[in-house]
């Protein structure tokens, strides 16, 4: 069965033909930071209207690049919230056109859900396993228990682990977004340097906020430039652990035995490395998407469309986009 995934739920306008849920035919990516970067985070109006510019070429460039043709799509996967409700729409409605046309499926797709689908493509992976999605809204531990199960175990009170990066880069004055500039500088610092907070937060939930005012506490004391690697790595150690032990900790409480990954944060070299060294030491198998699909793409959401169409869900025309955050 072969899908074709939309996602346009951020800055990203993306599309994505993909064959059994798991071989990437194509994955085009046309990413809006440029638009946004001047205004130092994403604007939504900027976004939508960015989205409407670039749909059209960008489905058309997927399908050329994965050489079929509408006629040999199976099913339409359109990412619908959460997200920006103007820039969700603009994706689910060119979606919902094309399936309509070509009197195929439709099914809508929970963008989160979608990133944990990343660690389908190219890969053997299957239910169950614990994931962590880690992205610029989200910070959630998931519970993975059958392609169409997903279990929230653990999620942020405050700021998603992406908008703390984001945040402390903005304080630290690097460009937008500062999770891959952080990750960059954090490679030359000492995790040590300096003393930020890990939350102490019951069960596993996450608390980041915490470490925005750590940060400017910090930044506010030392001359900054000269010690921006070590601030970086310092902030960057802090959420790492408090991120590895948690689902660490998530795992054997629940009795998982594989470990995910996900999200934009889930780039992270910090956070990978510890992941795997942690999964190594506990003998628990990891699995990591790659970089290019950890940060918003349409195959992870081709992917998660595939395994609802193939459970024989299919929504109507009247489904719509839902910005609500998942809690
Ligand atoms: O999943 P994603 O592309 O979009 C959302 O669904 O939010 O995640 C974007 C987030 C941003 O906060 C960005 O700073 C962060 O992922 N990010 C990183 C890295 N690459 C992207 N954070 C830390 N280290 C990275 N290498
Ligand atoms: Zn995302």
């Amino acid at each position: 069965m072969i899908i074709l995934g939309i996602e346009t739920s951020c800055d990203e306008t993306a599309a994505a033909v993909i064959e059994g849920g798991r071989r990437v035919l194509s994955n085009i990516i046309a990413s809006q930071t440029e638009l946004h970067s001047p205004f130092g985070g994403v604007v939504p109006e900027i976004a939508a209207r960015g989205h409407i510019e670039a749909i059209r070429y960008i489905v058309d460039s997927a399908l050329d690049e994965a050489t079929v043709n509408l006629s040999d799509i199976d099913g339409y996967a359109v990412a619908n919230g959460p997200g920006l409700a103007g820039a969700l729409l603009v994706g689910m409605n060119y979606g919902k056109a094309l399936a309509y046309a070509n009197k195929k499926p439709l099914v809508g797709v929970q963008h989160i859900e979608g990133h944990v689908c990343a660690n389908y493509l190219d890969s053997g992976l299957e239910p169950p396993f614990l994931c962590l999605v880690v992205s610029g809204g989200h910070t959630i531990i998931l519970g993975v228990d059958d392609y169409d199960s997903y279990r929230i175990i653990g999620s942020t009170r405050d700021d998603a682990a992406g908008e703390a990066f984001d945040k402390v880069g903005r304080l630290l004055g690097l460009p937008f977004p500062g999770g891959p500039e952080i990750d960059k500088l954090a490679r030359t610092g000492q995790p040590d340097a300096y003393t930020f907070p890990r939350a102490k937060v019951d069960g596993f939930d996450f608390s980041f906020s915490g470490l925005k005012t750590a940060a400017r506490d910090v930044v506010g004391r030392v001359e900054k430039d000269a010690v921006l690697p070590d601030i970086a790595a310092s902030f960057q150690q802090a959420v790492v652990d408090v991120l590895v032990g948690k689902t660490i900790k998530a795992c054997e409480d629940l009795g998982y035995t594989q470990v995910a990954l996900a999200g934009g944060v889930a780039c992270n070299h910090g956070l990978r490395i510890a992941m795997q060294d942690t999964c190594n030491a506990k003998g628990l198998p990891l699995f990591m998407p790659k970089p290019i699909y950890c940060t918003d793409n349409a195959a992870m959401i081709a992917s998660r469309g595939y395994f609802a169409i193939a459970g024989g869900r299919a929504d109507g025309l009247e489904l719509n986009a839902f910005p609500q955050k998942m809690t």
